[in-house]
């Protein structure tokens, strides 16, 4: 299967941002990932609904807002009214995930889980069928740029193992840290979405540089 390319807009200008999506798009990324940080869960503060919202005039791609917040479930209906089509929601950060995740999916976003690098696949274990993507976190999430864990390779690859066992239908996405470098081996544990901030919109020319890892990927 060929992986989906979500650059982060966290590494793009802010100015330009529908100029910056209109570029990674023609290299051929087909989903747009928002870091959405509130200086609690993770310490750094970036953009909420508002942003989203104009996001959503910009592009037709799909939104996935990675919710790095603390009580997540008081936004959720904001992050959807807004237009994000999906949303994830770290397990660290939520005791409610699982009512959380019922009300995303009620309202026709694609409903997902992130994990942080400490935290182990068993907290999965009740969720993995309610769920329609994994966010594996391959940095300690709050900001682009960090260097890539690779012990997220083999974590990727007994979570694709599970989810095959189980016989379920979901998407593996990873985040932190990809590049020309390592794209090809995260394809091959089993993730379908490489999220990349730095290795595209830190680039001179995103266009390319989303071209590139897609080809570094296959
Ligand atoms: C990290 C964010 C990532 C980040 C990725 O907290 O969740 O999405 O922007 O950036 P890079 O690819 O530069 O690690
Ligand atoms: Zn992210």
């Amino acid at each position: 299967m060929t992986a989906q390319l979500a650059p982060s807009i966290l590494s793009a200008d802010f100015g330009r941002l529908a100029e910056e999506i209109a570029a990674v798009e023609r290299g051929g990324a087909t989903v747009v990932h928002v870091d959405v940080m509130d200086g609690h869960f993770v310490p750094n503060l970036t953009i909420g609904p508002p942003v989203v919202r104009s996001l959503r005039k910009a592009t037709r791609l799909p939104l996935d807002c990675h919710l790095m917040i603390e009580n997540a479930d008081r936004y959720l209906d904001a992050f959807v009214d807004a237009g994000a089509s999906w949303i994830s929601l770290h397990v660290e950060a939520l005791v409610h995930l699982q009512r959380a995740l019922a009300h995303l999916r009620g309202r026709g976003v694609r409903a997902g889980v992130a994990l942080n690098p400490s935290t182990p696949l068993s907290a999965l274990e009740e969720l993995l069928p309610e769920l329609d993507y994994v966010l594996v976190m391959s940095v300690n999430p709050g900001f682009s740029g960090q260097s890539f864990l690779p012990g997220s390779v083999e974590k990727i690859r007994r979570l694709r193992a599970a989810i095959q066992q189980r016989g379920l239908s979901v998407t593996i996405e990873v985040d932190g840290g990809v590049d020309v470098g390592n794209a090809r081996l995260l394809c091959e544990a089993g993730a379908e979405v490489l999220v990349a901030g730095q290795a595209v919109f830190g680039q001179a020319d995103p266009e390319a540089a989303a071209r590139r890892l897609l080809e570094a990927a296959r």
